[in-house]
């Protein structure tokens, strides 16, 4: 793994480790490391929406599996972020309905928007702008993913507007 600079605090709290175990629970005797994805992402959203060497590390010790186990699949997926990441990130479907439709316009104008270049954070910690793979709502392109949310036949208006309501907290993550 490549060394980041970046540090995090790592913190199973008694309530983390209770959920993890719970998920544990679902699968066979022996059989841990299935239950690494939703561990993950239990992990990651405890943990300001990212993953460190160190947390990663943390997770193989706590499913008896080898960190290269654990890094490969956070590495693979868009869904882990491998460093710091706005409080908002903007995940822009970049596969051919979204493209087709315009989607890279979008992203490059929210990035110009923003001052950032795709896959930085805002310097306020607020956005992220990340280019991801389709996002399975093709026939609603161009589109993007917010925390747990679809936005749909997204235009530069409705970019302008959710970025606004986001700078006035009236948008929900989950
Ligand atoms: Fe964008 Fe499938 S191509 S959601």
């Amino acid at each position: 793994m490549e060394q980041r600079e970046y540090t995090q605090e790592i913190n199973i709290t008694d309530q983390l480790m209770a959920r993890i175990n719970e998920l544990v629970s679902h699968y066979p005797e022996g059989k841990k490391k299935s239950a690494l994805i939703p561990v993950l992402h239990e992990v990651q959203d405890a943990h300001d929406n990212w993953l460190s060497v160190g947390l990663m590390n943390k997770v193989a010790e706590i499913l008896d599996i080898k960190p290269i186990e654990v890094y490969e699949v956070v590495t693979f997926y868009t869904m882990f972020n491998e460093k710091p990441v706005g409080k908002y990130m903007l995940e822009f479907c970049q596969t051919s309905c979204c493209a087709l439709r315009s989607g890279e316009e979008l992203m490059d104008y929210t990035c110009e928007k923003l001052g950032v270049k795709p896959g930085e954070t805002t310097t306020d910690g607020m956005f992220s702008v990340v280019g991801v793979e389709c996002l399975g709502a093709c026939g609603y392109a161009p589109m993007l993913q917010l925390g747990d949310f679809y936005h749909e036949h997204m235009t530069k208006e409705k970019i302008d507007a959710l970025i606004e309501d986001c700078r006035q907290g009236k948008i929900n993550l989950r």
